[in-house]
C-alpha cells in the first residue's frame, strides 16, 4: 500500500474495534475521543518511526509519572492547561463575554473543604521566617456591583514554595482558606509571602523536561477559586511581581491583569499598629465575576459524563464529576 499505513483500512478498523465504536454500549463521545486519541498517536509513531525501545521507554515513563502522582504537573509544562484556558476565553468571546479578572490554570494542588471563615481570614497557621502579607479587595459582578456572601476560596505555597498535604512537614489546610464576603462584597486575609514552586528535582515531570531543555519552575503566586451565585465560577492566581520567574512560568499562568501592585510597609508606627516587629507587604485586588455562560441544557445523564454542553459537568470540572448534578437547569 502507498501512503501511511495508519491510513489503510486495517489500521482504521484496529482503532474503531478498539475504542468500542463498532459495538454498542459504553459512552459514544468517550468512545469517538478514544478512537481519535489513539489513532493521532500511532500517525505521530509512524511519522517519527518511533522504534520499539523508544516505545516502551514512553510507556514505562507515564507508568513512573502516574505513581509519582505528576500528571497534573506534566500537563502544566506542556501547556496543555494553559491552552484550556485559551479555549475557555475564545468561547465566551465569541458568545459575548469580554472582560473580568482574566482566567488562568488551577493547578494540580487544590484541596477542597478548606475552612470556611466569614469576611477575613489568617491563613499562616504554621509558624514561619517570612515577610506577613495582608490581602484585600471586593468581589464585583459582570456589572460591577459588589456581591455579598460570594466564596474566595485562597491557596499558596509556603516560603519554601511547598503546599499543605502535599507537604507532610505542613499542617492541614495550612495556607488555604474559603472566605465569604462580607455585606460590601469584601474580603481580605493576613498570610505570609509565598515563594515560587518547583518540580521535584527527581520526578518524572523535571526528567522530561529536562530533555526539552526547560526548568521546571513557577513564579511567586496565590491561587483563587471565585464564586457567586449568578456569576461564571473563576479559576485565577495573581503573581508576586518582582519574582525572577515572573514572565518564565514552566506552567505558562502569568497573565496580563494578574500582577497587582506589591506594597512594602516600613514605617515603624505602621508595623506595630499590625501587632508586628518586621516590614510587611499588603496587595489589593478586586475580582470582577463574569456572566455564566449559558449553554443548551444538558440531557446527558450522570452515566454519559463528562457531557459536551454543559459548563457545570465539563470534564474541566473535577468538584463535580461522577456526583449528581449540583445545577439542574
Ligand atoms: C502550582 O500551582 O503551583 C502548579 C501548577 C502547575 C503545575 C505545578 C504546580
Ligand atoms: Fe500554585
Amino acid at each position: 500500500m502507498s501512503g501511511p499505513i495508519i491510513d489503510s483500512p486495517a489500521a482504521k478498523q484496529l482503532f474503531t474495534r478498539a475504542a468500542g465504536l463498532d459495538g454498542a454500549g459504553g459512552n459514544e463521545r468517550l468512545k469517538r475521543i478514544v478512537g481519535r486519541i489513539t489513532t493521532d498517536l500511532c500517525r505521530t509513531v509512524e511519522e517519527f518511526d518511533v522504534t520499539p525501545t523508544e516505545f516502551w521507554a514512553a510507556v514505562g515513563y507515564l507508568t513512573r509519572l502516574g505513581q509519582a502522582n505528576e500528571a497534573g504537573l506534566l500537563v502544566a509544562g506542556l501547556g496543555i492547561e494553559h491552552f484550556l484556558d485559551l479555549l475557555m476565553d475564545e468561547k465566551e468571546s465569541q458568545a459575548g463575554l469580554e472582560g473580568g479578572t482574566p482566567r488562568t490554570i488551577e493547578g494540580p494542588l487544590w484541596l477542597a473543604d478548606a475552612p470556611l471563615e466569614k469576611g477575613e481570614a489568617r491563613l499562616d497557621q504554621d509558624p514561619e521566617q517570612g515577610t506577613a502579607l495582608f490581602m484585600e479587595g471586593q468581589v464585583k459582578d459582570a456589572d460591577g456591583t459588589p456581591v455579598p456572601g460570594a466564596v474566595v476560596d485562597v491557596w499558596h505555597a509556603n516560603t519554601r514554595g511547598g503546599y499543605s498535604h502535599f507537604d507532610p512537614s505542613q499542617s492541614p489546610y495550612n495556607l488555604r482558606r474559603r472566605i465569604e464576603t462580607d455585606g460590601g462584597g469584601r474580603y481580605r486575609f493576613r498570610s505570609v509571602l509565598p515563594s515560587g514552586y518547583g518540580c521535584p528535582p527527581d520526578g518524572p515531570t523535571q526528567e522530561l523536561l529536562d530533555h526539552l531543555g526547560r526548568h521546571g519552575r513557577r513564579p511567586a503566586h496565590i491561587h483563587f477559586f471565585v464564586e457567586a451565585p449568578g456569576c461564571r465560577r473563576l479559576t485565577t492566581q495573581i503573581n508576586i511581581a518582582g519574582d525572577q520567574y515572573l514572565h518564565d512560568d514552566f506552567a505558562f499562568a502569568t497573565r496580563d491583569g494578574l500582577i497587582p501592585e506589591i506594597v512594602r510597609h516600613d514605617d515603624p508606627a505602621e508595623i506595630a499598629r499590625r501587632g508586628l516587629s518586621e516590614p510587611f507587604v499588603s496587595i489589593r485586588f478586586d475580582f470582577a465575576l463574569n456572566r455564566i455562560l449559558l449553554l443548551p441544557i444538558c440531557t446527558a445523564s450522570p452515566a454519559a459524563w463528562p457531557s459536551p454542553t454543559c459548563e457545570a459537568r465539563s470534564w474541566t470540572c473535577r468538584r463535580y464529576v461522577g456526583t449528581s448534578c449540583p445545577t439542574p437547569r
